[in-house]
């Protein structure tokens, strides 16, 4: 009782004083939720999060790569691997708003094929016994040949859907959470839908995705080419996309273009498994070299601003008719040209690479802790 009121008296004394240095100050403390159609080794985004002092409030799975059940189990399991269990994971919809394998296949016929189709991908049961995620077919079936992760023990936090988790956090800290998101944009579409302050609760929206003026490289690089500048994350839930990038967040940051600006190369995997533990040797035996680092660069971005050399402020939109050529695709505006009713983002150009890279074998090297 007595050390209680000291402890009062000294507490307000200390206010009275402005002694309450800024690092204490609650507002200043940063939360993260992050959204994303996990795979087997999908664990530097919240690993980086973490090590950039952000609390991450949860994980949530979308229909991206693959159904969202498969998404949610590899985030359960990238977890398990890293030792933070204590963060509790979400599913999302199971669903895009509008689109299906059907309607997506249908509009591939008329307006080309991309080079993958995530979860959109024909249906191809040998392909999944030989460890492929599930496409197509039945979208709560689980393949466990894909988790070379290995197949997590732990459960999805079932208490409420992903997007009322959302709602939920940006109330109890306004201003303060990060929503990232590097598939499809479903659940962060139904969060805006059901609560018109949620966008605005945020602290800023961080996205994987919208690639501008890639035509030609889709069209005169190989395969490869053609598809690290196909835009799976927007094709595949199109009308999210836009309600997402139209609502309200106080800022909207995209790593589109810029996402291919580091790429994974066998130099790098064999650097980071100089240090030895399950994580390195993840990232060693199963990145693999095709692909840039996509959701890095957007957490890297959203744990340390300052790794964003290059930005511009770009009105846009999203096409959502589905009769186009680029349905799903992003679309940027002249300021004095823009049609009503969207907003400006902030649309990375360039990194420092070699900066990102050093956080992510840093967050590998020494992980952070429940
Ligand atoms: C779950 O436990 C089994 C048995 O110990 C193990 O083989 C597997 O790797 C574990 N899963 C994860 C994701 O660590
Ligand atoms: C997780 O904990 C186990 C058991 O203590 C340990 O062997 C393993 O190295 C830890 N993993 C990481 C990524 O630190
Ligand atoms: C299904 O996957 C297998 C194994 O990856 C592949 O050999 C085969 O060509 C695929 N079938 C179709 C119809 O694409
Ligand atoms: C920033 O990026 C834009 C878009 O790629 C480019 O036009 C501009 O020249 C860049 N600015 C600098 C200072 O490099």
């Amino acid at each position: 009782m007595e050390s209680n009121r000291t402890s009062l008296a000294c507490l307000i004394l200390m206010m009275i004083l402005g002694v309450w240095s800024e690092n204490d100050a609650p507002s200043d403390k940063r939360y993260a939720i992050l959204d994303n159609d996990w795979l087997a080794v999908g664990f530097l985004p919240f690993l980086l999060a973490m090590k950039g002092d952000m609390e991450v409030l949860g994980l949530v799975s979308n229909t991206g790569n693959t159904w969202q059940k498969q998404c949610g189990l590899h985030a359960l399991a990238n977890l398990e691997v890293a030792n933070l269990t204590c963060i509790p994971v979400y599913q999302g919809a199971t669903w895009p708003l509008i689109n299906t394998p059907e309607r997506f296949q249908a509009w591939e016929t008329v307006h080309g094929r991309l080079p993958f189709q995530g979860a959109f991908g024909p249906l191809n049961l040998t392909a999944e016994q030989t460890g492929k995620n599930p496409t197509s077919g039945d979208p709560n079936r689980v393949v466990k040949e894909a988790f070379v992760e290995g197949f997590p023990n732990t459960s999805f936090n079932d208490a409420t859907s992903a997007a009322n988790f959302m709602v939920e956090m940006v109330h109890r800290h306004p201003f303060q959470v990060s929503i990232f998101s590097a598939g499809a944009l479903t659940n962060v579409a139904l969060a805006v839908r059901i609560d018109p302050s949620f966008a605005s609760l945020a602290k800023e929206l961080v996205i994987m995705g919208g690639y501008v003026d890639v035509d030609m490289f889709r069209a005169l690089g190989d395969y490869g080419q053609a598809n690290i500048n196909s835009d799976i994350n927007f094709k595949m839930d199109p009308e999210a996309a836009k309600i997402a990038i139209n609502a309200d967040f106080p800022d909207i940051i995209i790593a589109g273009n810029v996402a291919n600006q580091v790429q994974a190369t066998q130099e790098y995997l064999d650097e980071v498994y100089q240090v030895k533990n399950p994580l390195t040797r993840l990232f060693h035996d199963h990145y693999g070299t095709r692909f840039p680092f996509w959701d890095e660069t957007a957490a890297g971005v959203m744990v340390d601003p300052s790794i964003a050399l290059n930005t511009s402020t770009v009105y846009a939109d999203v096409d959502i008719s589905y009769g186009s050529a680029s349905y799903g695709d992003i679309l940027v505006y002249n300021p004095e040209l823009r049609p009503a009713g969207i907003r400006k983002v902030t649309y990375v150009n360039q990194i420092d690479g070699a900066k990102l890279k050093e956080m992510m074998k840093q967050a590998m090297w020494e992980p952070p802790t429940c």
